[in-house]
């Protein structure tokens, strides 16, 4: 049984299963493709929502030094993504490149815990866009029952003092339901449209950057750290990091590039262009978005439920408002493509694993017409819904970070390990400086995963226990990949 544990896949078979001859996958993207394929996927409800959460929760306008030690943790986690992408460019990711170094059970648990970025933030995001929905028709006097609107962890305090306290999220379960239709049905997101989502959204930053920034009140920025309240992430320094940790979930979805190496022309080159172009730009944006928006409006209009739709707050402080609308729409249109990326992310995962035999066949059955994995796509649309209609926001938001983080961890050190086990092998792009940047990628996102509040540290662990409940009654049994006789 131990052997099975750390049984790996040999990279020279999946290097063969990636080649032309032998994908089925069509090699059409080149370097601007794949960048915008990423900023697609990465911008999204960490920036347009979560920012104003943890402004208003725990940093305040310093929430731009949180952007900053977030980068700079995504950075050193994409290099090293930017190593396996190039050097073995296939489908399933950091589940598959976990599989090639440090053996079965490791990569069980990647692609287990790679459900709380895929689906958890899948869902995290619905929540979000049903906020946004809600603003959008406000405008036109459509009102939603509130009750209808929100989890039962949620509720506001109407114009006349009543508290109303949530049921159940239907916009965001109609949002979740929408996009695994789309994926079933397998209409190819073509690159004009990606294309299309991506200019909008990259133009309503910049709107935002461009107009907000003459109406900036200085004195919202006083003090700008704010002064720690007694409690450990409330403010003050280890208020930043914990922020840190929270609006990490921005930056999410770079490592998606890296589920397309296999439709990439030139993967050797393109796969780290893409990873690391689209993580630059995304932090410049957020730097400066995140500095206009603590500008605009005092970090404490962004507390309460208020906080998921930042951006309707903050241009409410501008001559612009007539901008709202225009600017929620694309940010509806923008997150539909961020909640498509992420289910296809975690339907590809499931794939490998059903494909390796962790999973139930199942999550590998594939539609007879439209050739995708129809079954896998509707129990996650079940799964996702849960949780986007009865969880509050910051609930899966944290849980998402939490499970990313940690997913990039083990990416960090399946390099350093790669480069001690097969220090032969040929390497297109290599991380800089290993172990050093390896080693410093673990430890920012370790101080960014150690800052979380504690009930998402146990959501973690139980989530965890219960993959590793699975795998030994089932994955380990089942996998098709045995270890050699000795
Ligand atoms: N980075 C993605 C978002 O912010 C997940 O929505």
């Amino acid at each position: 049984m131990a052997n099975q544990l750390f049984v790996v896949k040999s990279i020279d078979e999946l290097q063969a299963q990636s080649s032309p001859e032998h994908s089925s996958l069509k090699r059409t993207l080149g370097p601007f493709n794949l960048i915008t394929l990423g900023i697609g996927a990465i911008i999204g409800a960490g920036l347009f929502s979560i920012t104003g959460l943890a402004a208003g929760n725990n940093a305040g306008p310093a929430v731009t030094i949180s952007f900053i030690i977030a980068a700079v943790g995504c950075l050193f986690a994409g290099l090293c993504y930017a190593e396996f992408a190039a050097m073995i460019p296939v489908a399933g990711s950091a589940y598959t490149y976990s599989y090639a170094t440090m053996g079965e059970l490791v990569a069980w648990t990647i692609g287990w815990d790679l459900v709380l970025e895929y689906a958890v933030g899948a869902a995290t995001v619905s929540i979000s866009w049903s906020r946004y929905l809600v603003k959008f028709l406000e405008y036109y006097n459509v009102v939603l029952p509130p009750q209808l609107t929100m989890s039962p962890f949620d509720s506001i305090t109407t114009a006349n003092g009543t508290t109303i306290t949530g049921v159940v999220n239907l916009p965001a379960v109609f949002i979740v339901v929408a996009m695994s239709l789309i994926l079933i049905k397998g209409t190819q997101e073509s690159a004009l449209v990606n294309n299309l989502i991506v200019a909008l959204k990259v133009g309503v930053v910049l709107a935002f950057i461009g107009l907000g920034w003459a109406f900036i009140e200085p004195k919202n920025y006083e003090p700008y750290i704010p002064p720690n309240t007694g409690e450990f992430g409330s403010f003050g320094w280890s208020g930043i990091i914990r922020a840190a940790g929270i609006i990490f979930f921005a930056y999410i979805g770079f490592d998606a590039v890296s589920t397309a190496a296999q439709e990439a022309r030139n993967p050797q080159r393109d796969m780290p262009i893409g990873i690391l172009g689209s993580l630059g730009i995304c932090t410049v944006l957020y730097i400066l978005f995140a500095h206009v928006m603590t500008g605009l409006a005092h970090y404490t209009e962004f507390q309460g439920v208020e906080g998921i739709a930042p951006v309707a707050t903050a241009i409410a402080h501008t001559p612009y408002k007539w901008l709202n609308q225009g600017i929620i729409l694309a940010i509806l249109a923008g997150y539909a493509s961020v909640i498509l990326v992420m289910l296809l992310g975690q339907s590809r995962v499931f794939f490998s694993m059903s494909y390796d035999g962790l999973l139930p066949k199942i999550f590998s059955e594939v539609h007879p017409y439209f050739r995708t994995p129809w079954k896998s796509n509707a129990l996650f649309a079940v799964f996702v819904s849960l949780f986007a209609a009865f969880v509050p926001a910051r609930v899966v938001g944290e849980m998402t970070s939490i499970g990313t983080l940690f997913a990039f961890i083990l990416v960090c050190a399946g390099i350093i390990v790669l480069r001690y086990t097969q220090p032969e092998r040929e390497r297109p792009f290599k991380t800089p400086f290993v172990p050093v940047v390896p080693v410093l990628g673990i430890l920012v996102c370790f101080a960014m995963m150690a800052a979380l509040p504690l009930d998402t540290w146990l959501r973690l662990v139980i989530w965890m226990a219960a993959g590793y409940v699975i795998y030994f009654n089932y994955g380990i049994r089942h996998s098709k990949l045995k270890p050699a006789e000795s």
